[in-house]
């Protein structure tokens, strides 16, 4: 139906003849005024464009990208179901956080009181799974609003609990009414100590052991399926772009301040959220995370500039380091030697990291080997951290990439950062970071975030 037409404007008795010949003179006071504004505005952004940069070109970078789907999240609960059973175990229990999110898409927020995903293979069909959500009792209708948004395609249970009893209770009698003992509970690593011990206390009568997720379970998240890694793609090349508009920003004179603030405006330009950022100028880059409290600036005779940052896409998390130089004013490229063997010396340990990688490696290889290459250029005693850690719904998680870890072997489908770094103290600090995921078709690995660095000076 189109809507009805406005009524007419009531005209209201003019109580005074306006003199028309002011009104005009206000009426083009007014627009020269908006005409001052506007220029000034359109000038300023011409003369500072580094003051105020919109970064307009890296709207809707990921505008193609979409969240999981829910067929996806019955397959995540399916195969977890299936671990489980594989795993004699009964129950899978996590709090607020990517794995509850990772299974069963409800967001909630931690707090003092438990509100838990329980996740038990159904007992009838091996494709089937029984989800049941722990809740306090007054926090229930949200619950289920939560639950009905995150779009699920199995129905889920909600079980509360008062606030006068134990939600640690609740549980019992839920597991005792459907688990035959004795059986195993397997807990979420992040489940917080208070929660995991009271559960453990209240269930070894009932001979339902708890135990640590098994990395049987952890190994299920650390595998990315084509739709997580078309948005890790997105959001690390979107990240890399956004450092590319920043780097092409940084001039001597640059303060880390101005430099993490216009990194902070690209990364949400691009459409990233819950966006962190380091920058880092010369010797303040030798501490691996930074040196709070300092502001630093690019020198005139030109300098040295870690940016480390990321931020999250339909809750993956992105995470690139770039470390570049600045010349000196003028277009004289004449930086210091040294510094610049090293950073080719971090470029060649990160080749030689991502050619070691494919199925069925060690993690500890592909550290090695990165540690390996420094060695050569003497700088190896520089290199101070692990290689490299696993991303996905959290910025850091398995596998990690150490010298130690030689249990976890790579896998396709898995992704992780490799960011060697060479840090020597009081004068500067190289890392460079890019996100991979191995590949299952021979060619070992693909660069989620599009390239490596291309050189000291360009990315
Ligand atoms: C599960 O139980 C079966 C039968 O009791 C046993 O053979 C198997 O080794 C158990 N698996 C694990 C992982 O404990
Ligand atoms: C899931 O578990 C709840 C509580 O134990 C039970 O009432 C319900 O019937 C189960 N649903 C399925 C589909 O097995
Ligand atoms: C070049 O960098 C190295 C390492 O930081 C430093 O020791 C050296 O003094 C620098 N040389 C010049 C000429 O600045």
């Amino acid at each position: 139906m189109p809507p009805p037409p406005p009524p007419p404007p009531e005209r209201t008795p003019l109580l005074h003849k306006p003199n028309t010949n002011r009104t005009l003179c206000y009426s083009l006071l007014f627009v020269f005024l908006l005409f001052c504004l506007l220029a000034y505005c359109t000038t300023f952004d011409g003369i500072h464009p580094r003051t105020n940069p919109s970064f307009s070109h890296l709207h809707n970078f990921c505008a193609d990208i979409q969240p999981i789907l829910a067929a996806e999240y019955l397959t995540r609960q399916v195969r977890l179901a299936q671990t489980l059973t594989h795993l004699n175990a009964t129950a899978f229990i996590a709090e607020p956080g990517p794995s509850m999110s990772y299974y069963t898409n409800v967001k909630w927020s931690l707090s003092e009181r438990p509100f838990l995903a329980i996740i038990r293979p159904d007992s009838l069909a091996l494709s089937r799974v029984n989800i049941t959500f722990v809740s306090p009792a007054f926090e229930v209708a949200r619950a289920r609003e939560n639950i009905k948004h995150a779009g699920l395609l199995e129905p889920v249970g909600i079980v509360e609990w008062e606030e006068h009893l134990s939600p640690y209770d609740t549980v019992a009698k839920l597991l005792a009414s459907t688990t035959s003992s004795p059986a195993t509970v397997y807990l979420d690593t992040t489940l917080r100590f208070f929660i995991a011990s009271a559960l453990t206390n209240i269930l070894a009568p009932l001979d339902i052991a708890t135990s640590v997720s098994d990395p049987e379970i952890v190994t299920l998240r650390s595998i990315k399926s084509s739709a997580e890694i078309d948005i890790m793609r997105c959001a690390n090349m979107a990240t890399v772009e956004a450092l590319r508009a920043v780097k092409s920003l940084v001039k001597p004179g640059a303060t880390e301040d101005q430099i993490a603030a216009w990194t902070f405006r690209a990364l949400e330009a691009a459409g990233l959220r819950k966006t962190w950022v380091l920058a880092l100028v010369d010797d303040n880059a030798a501490y691996p995370h930074g040196e709070p409290g300092k502001n630093k600036k690019v020198g005139e005779d030109g300098g040295m500039v870690l940016i480390d940052a990321g931020g999250s896409l339909f809750d993956y998390e992105s995470d690139i380091t770039r470390t570049f130089f600045v010349p000196p004013t003028g277009s004289n490229l004449n930086m210091n030697a040294t510094r610049l063997l090293a950073w080719h010396a971090v470029h060649a340990a990160q080749e030689r990291a991502l050619s070691t990688i494919r199925v069925g490696v060690a993690c500890s290889s592909v550290d090695l080997a990165a540690r390996d290459s420094l060695v050569t250029a003497g700088l190896a005693n520089y290199f101070t951290h692990r290689l490299g850690h696993g991303i996905g719904m959290e910025g850091h998680e398995h596998p990690f990439l150490n010298k130690g870890n030689t249990e976890t072997r790579l896998e396709p489908g898995m992704t992780f950062s490799v960011e060697p770094g060479v840090y020597v103290m009081g004068e500067f600090g190289i890392r460079l970071e890019d996100i991979v995921v191995v590949t299952s078709d021979g060619e070992g690995v693909e660069l989620l975030s599009g390239g490596l660095a291309k050189g000291p000076f360009e990315f």
